[in-house]
């Protein structure tokens, strides 16, 4: 695992962007496994204003991303497929048929989740994903549990996961209970993984996942047996691993 400390936010979301524009940039038609939530929104900012410039061209990479609430359809402004649209694919180049999120809109589980790891599989798994971390050490909504999950599968999200998501919606009831998410195993299989942390809330999760021990009390821990792991995390959620 490589550790790259960052000064703050805006730092941290350079130096991923700077990382993934080299994977574009080495290889024009590479797959990227990309995340939501606050932490990347920066770092996807930062890509589409580079692509402005014309630095990063978009338009052979393919993209999939970790999750999805079960229940949302991709127009719903909650889904995130939506959030994906809005935060980065509007603002690039990327052929939006060439963009997959699971769809959280089928109600049958297994199809919908079974059909997301036959594209993925299909496409030859990420050059490079791109992760956050929950509070709570999750990777994707693969979720603190007694063993590591395999492929896309449908979980029950933890209540400290709806909590730290109700700021997104009107109120904590509005939060799915249930979502569709990337397995653990599935995003061992990227070559490259970039982690992105940010801020005191995140210090424990990010040395667990840095220095404890392998478990999936802590999923995020696994990624200490990936060959090419980088975290780059700010002064405050580094705070912890000194
Ligand atoms: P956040 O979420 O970037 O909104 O903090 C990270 C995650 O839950 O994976």
């Amino acid at each position: 695992m490589k550790i790259i400390k960052a000064k703050d936010y805006e730092d941290m979301s350079r130096k991923a962007a700077n990382i993934i524009s080299a994977q574009v940039i080495l290889k024009p038609d590479c797959v990227l496994g990309l995340a939501t939530g606050s932490t990347p929104i920066g770092a996807y900012k930062q890509l589409a204003d580079w692509y402005k410039k014309g630095d990063i061209d978009f338009s052979e990479v393919s993209t999939y991303n970790l999750d999805e609430y079960r229940g949302l359809s991709h127009d719903d402004p909650q889904s995130y497929h939506y959030f994906m649209r809005e935060n980065f694919f509007d603002h690039i180049n990327v052929d939006l048929n060439n963009t997959h999120v699971p769809d959280g809109s089928n109600p049958d589980a297994a199809a919908a989740c079974s059909e997301y790891d036959r594209i993925v599989a299909a496409a030859g798994y990420p050059d490079l994903q791109l992760l956050g971390i929950g509070n709570n050490g999750h990777i994707g909504f693969n979720e603190p549990d007694d063993h590591f999950s395999k492929g896309t599968h449908c979980v029950d999200l933890t209540e400290s996961t709806i909590q730290a998501n109700s700021r997104l919606f009107d109120s904590i009831d509005d939060v799915p209970r249930q979502a569709y998410t990337m397995g653990t195993q599935t995003i061992m299989y990227a070559r490259m993984i970039l982690v992105v942390a940010n801020g005191e809330a995140k210090a424990q999760a990010v040395h667990d996942m840095c220095y404890g021990p392998v478990t999936p009390e802590c999923p995020a821990s696994i990624l200490q047996l990936h060959t090419n792991c980088v975290v780059v995390a700010d002064e405050a959620a580094l705070s912890l691993c000194e």
